[in-house]
């Protein structure tokens, strides 16, 4: 199973908005016969995959899949039906399918007389799909919060240069973070004092579009002329229901209730649920930032941390809903590695995130 996540994760940034899945099978006597993971939506499954590598040597065998085997007809045929048809006895599952339209795999496996085993590694296979399964249980997209700062917390000089505290390795790494996204957003504060194109600049991009583009922007204010209006990428500007939005702004704005601090953030990622963006970057700033945090809309932060000091200047976070001590947004690391002079933080959130009534979507 362990192999078999760690071929589902080599689909991340490809499959959207379908999950990540890897798959091994093994033959009758354990030796493996066929290994595949799920590239692109609409290509074939995982399962699929790896059957046809296993042809004949499948038959008796044991499939290990990350995720319940699909007994829906989409794009592809369900893999529970190839998985009979190979003849395979055991099928092992890390994880049960939340989807209701491709869920029921494991029942039908069963009804035929396979042997199905759950949850095995269910943890370490959650966590490869955490962006596809908050998408399918709570209705939003998956948020990923990046920041770049000295380790005095500080993102800009007093003056408010910025450019650039963290290394190119750090930068590469985050160009990277876009490209497994399926959109990176942005507070109209940044676009206006960066003037930031967050396209995706990596050699081989695993998607197949461009990631798109969401200024939150109340007041319709992102400037003709701005690089995160130029052609390389789709952009949506994120304006509030009553703004004037100028002429280079119409064909790009989508009109969203207001809520304190600006545009209501839980309207924005419903519309991009609804746009089947299943993972979101969101590129700060401090304010934008503080307020996604505020509502309980981060499941992951990533920070990268220059060996540098500022002491004055902006902090890389605003206000974010804490008053009192009790109040902290606790988290949890989950990854703390060097990248070139700098360190790259991964956190989550202590307690999973409160999910969104479909009432509030
Ligand atoms: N170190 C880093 O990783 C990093 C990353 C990005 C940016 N930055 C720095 O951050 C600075 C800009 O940050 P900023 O804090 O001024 O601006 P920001 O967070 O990029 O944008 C804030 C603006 O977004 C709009 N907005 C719309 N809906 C909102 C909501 N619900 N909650 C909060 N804001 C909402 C508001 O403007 P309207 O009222 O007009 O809508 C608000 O003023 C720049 O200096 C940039 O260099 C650093």
């Amino acid at each position: 199973m362990r192999r078999a996540i760690a071929l589902a994760a080599r689909g991340l940034g490809g499959t959207s908005p379908n999950p990540v899945v890897g798959c091994v099978i093994l033959d009758p006597s354990g030796e493996v016969a066929g290994e595949g993971f799920h590239a692109y939506a609409g290509g074939p499954h995982a399962e699929v995959v790896a059957l046809r590598e296993a042809g004949e040597r499948a038959r008796g065998g044991t499939a290990y899949v990350t995720l319940e085997p699909c007994n829906h007809t989409g794009r592809t045929g369900p893999c529970s039906a190839a998985l009979l048809e190979a003849g395979v006895a055991r099928v092992v599952v890390a994880v049960s399918d939340p989807n209701p339209k491709a869920a029921g795999g494991a029942a039908v496996l069963r009804r035929h007389g396979v042997r199905v085993d759950e949850g095995v590694l269910a943890a370490e296979a959650e966590e490869v799909n955490a962006a596809w399964l908050t998408f399918m249980r709570t209705g939003r997209p998956h948020v990923t919060w990046k920041f770049a700062a000295t380790v005095d917390g500080r993102s800009a000089a007093e003056d408010g240069t910025s450019q650039w505290i963290t290394s190119p390795e750090a930068r590469a790494d985050v160009h990277r973070l876009r490209a497994e996204s399926d959109a990176v957003v942005a507070g109209i504060g940044t676009v206006l004092a960066d003037d930031p194109r967050l396209t995706a600049r990596v050699p081989a991009p695993p998607r197949r579009t461009p990631v798109l583009r969401v200024v939150v922007d109340s007041a319709a204010r992102t400037p003709a002329g701005a690089r995160v209006l130029d052609d390389e990428a789709p952009t949506l500007v994120a304006v509030a229901e009553d703004a004037a939005v100028p002429a280079h702004l119409s064909h790009l704005a989508v009109r969203l209730p207001r809520a304190a601090g600006g545009i209501d953030l839980r309207a924005l990622l419903a519309e991009l649920h609804r746009r089947q963006v299943v993972s979101v970057l969101l590129e700060g700033g401090p304010t934008l930032a503080g307020a996604f945090l505020r509502e309980g809309l981060v499941d992951r932060v990533v920070g990268y941390l220059a060996p540098a000091l500022l002491g004055a200047g902006p902090a890389a976070l605003g206000a974010a809903g804490v008053s009192t001590i009790t109040e902290i947004h606790r988290l949890e690391f989950a990854e703390v590695a060097p990248i070139g002079p700098d360190v790259k933080l991964v956190l989550r959130p202590k307690s999973p995130v409160r999910p969104q009534s479909p009432k509030e979507s």
